[in-house]
């Protein structure tokens, strides 16, 4: 209804088109392991849940808000980690606080959150609007007439915020082209659903494919050891996320973090904290270039709230239609698409019956495009996020940053540096679109566009 009153461009951002029936099996399967998104039929973006038997368990695919809610909130206890996420993340991140379950991650939670709290992450807007100037520059230089892969250019300026901002700063000693590199190896390899997963069969048994996802793993924990190592050398007593984790101790033993679990936390800082926020940017430049009129408006926020000055926190709070632009693209294509959980508990959810050993995914790609949900769900209008059009929205219908006590740690932190850096781009530069490149996000660890994101930009 409000949809005619506020006039939304007509734009119908490409994406894979689901099958119109379910697919026989063992296509199934091997269209699985290359895009799960070319498996899943149209039925399910009408439908609220289905289950399927599969070797003596029950997987439930869950895209309704009130089943989000059992799962992540009111039944979180039931629902840990599942051993397909561990299986994706360990290999880097170890038992950090992406993976680790119980009373080992309540001590790391606690202990990283202080670096997360409201003021430390005003403070840090600086960081994030220099980032994005260094970025418009680069892009500025590559010239109007070759598409840019804008994806490239939003994972180097989000790996420099968290360096900056996580790992205390500017480090000669970081390799950022290698890690930036070895982030890509480890979810282009490892984040692909696998055969062995599929068929049941347990973590031990090795995966020879996953070669290459170990070599990258390795590189990832060496140069954070590298970093970890740097940083107990120097005098500094910043009050960044590293320095908090070196100096964290547990209340009721008294005992700090090993040097393993302070690597492991790195790494999971680096490889959660940068690739995601990245394709935010990323989906949200390819709306923008193919909507100039919400490109307009943005550029019109940006100069009346901010003038040519660097953006700081309080012009960030003044800037809501770019957090809108951000939803958006974040609803259309949720960085984290797939979120997956294990039942430990026989549990009822109203009709549905849960067993323990039971897993639970939650498809948060399909419960964002459910036409149960929203309407003209395939429609990119960043109004629909308006204060005005969320009210009565349950927050379980959208679910970028998952819920509950599991909830992304990040959230604020990625909201208000997506913004600064969004703003800073659409002051210093316009974003065209590709006619030559098809958009197919494609869901690994994360939900990647195959073959970058290339626009053609131009300086203003
Ligand atoms: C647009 C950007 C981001 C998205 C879409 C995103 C998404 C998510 C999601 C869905 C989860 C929950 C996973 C689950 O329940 O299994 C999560 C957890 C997490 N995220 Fe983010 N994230 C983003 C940015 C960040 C940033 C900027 C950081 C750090 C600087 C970060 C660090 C983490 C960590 C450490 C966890 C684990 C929290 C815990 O289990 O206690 N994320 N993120």
């Amino acid at each position: 209804m409000a949809d005619t009153l506020t006039e939304p461009p007509v734009f119908i951002p490409q994406t894979v088109i689901p099958p119109d029936k379910p697919l026989p099996m063992v296509r199934g399967l091997l269209q699985m392991i290359a895009n799960p998104l070319y498996v899943w039929p149209k039925a399910m973006y009408e439908n609220p849940y289905h289950g399927v038997r599969w070797i003596g368990r029950t997987f439930h695919y869950f895209r309704q808000p009130d089943h989000m809610k059992a799962v992540f909130l009111d039944h979180a206890d039931i629902f840990e980690k599942s051993p397909f996420q561990r299986r994706l993340v360990r290999p880097a991140a170890g038992d950090g606080l992406l993976s680790a379950v119980g009373e080992h991650w309540k001590f790391q939670r606690r202990a990283a959150s202080p670096a997360f709290r409201i003021d430390a992450l005003r403070a840090m807007v600086p960081a994030f609007s220099t980032s994005a100037q260094e970025t418009a520059e680069r892009m500025k230089s590559a010239g109007a007439d070759t598409p840019i892969n804008v994806m490239g250019e939003m994972q180097h300026a989000t790996l420099d915020v968290i360096v900056e901002t996580i790992l205390g700063g500017a480090d000669p000693g970081f390799a950022y082209d290698a890690v930036a590199h070895s982030v890509t190896e480890y979810i282009e390899t490892m984040g692909k659903p696998d055969m062995f997963d599929m068929f049941g069969a347990p973590n031990w048994i090795p995966r020879p494919w996953a070669r290459r996802g170990r070599v990258a793993a390795a590189g990832l924990k060496k140069a954070a050891v590298d970093a970890i190592g740097r940083r107990r050398l120097s005098v500094s007593q910043k009050k960044d996320l590293l320095g908090l984790l070196l100096a964290a101790r547990d209340p009721e033993t008294g005992k700090g973090l090993s040097d393993i679990e302070l690597r492991d936390n790195v790494v999971t800082f680096i490889g959660a904290g940068h690739e995601t926020t990245a394709l935010a940017l990323t989906y949200s430049l390819y709306l923008i270039a193919n909507t100039p009129e919400v490109q307009d408006r943005l550029l019109k926020e940006v100069r009346d709230v901010c003038g040519d000055r660097q953006i700081d926190a309080d012009m960030v709070d003044a800037m809501p239609f770019h957090e809108q632009v951000i939803k958006e693209s974040m609803r259309l294509y949720p960085p984290v698409a797939i979120i997956d959980r294990m039942a430990n508990a026989d549990i009822d959810l109203g009709p549905v019956k849960v067993k323990k050993g039971d897993l639970a995914f939650a498809l948060i790609y399909i419960m964002h495009r459910h036409k149960l949900l929203w309407e003209n769900p395939e429609r990119f209008d960043p109004d629909r996020f308006s204060e005005e059009r969320s009210e009565g929205r349950t927050r379980f219908q959208y679910m970028p940053f998952g819920a509950g006590p599991r909830i992304c740690i990040g959230m604020k932190f990625a909201y208000m540096e997506a913004v600064a850096i969004l703003a800073t781009l659409v002051r210093a530069l316009k974003f065209r679109p590709n006619p030559l490149h098809r958009v197919e996000p494609n869901i690994r660890i994360t939900l990647r566009p195959e073959g970058g994101m290339p626009l053609y930009v131009e300086k203003r």
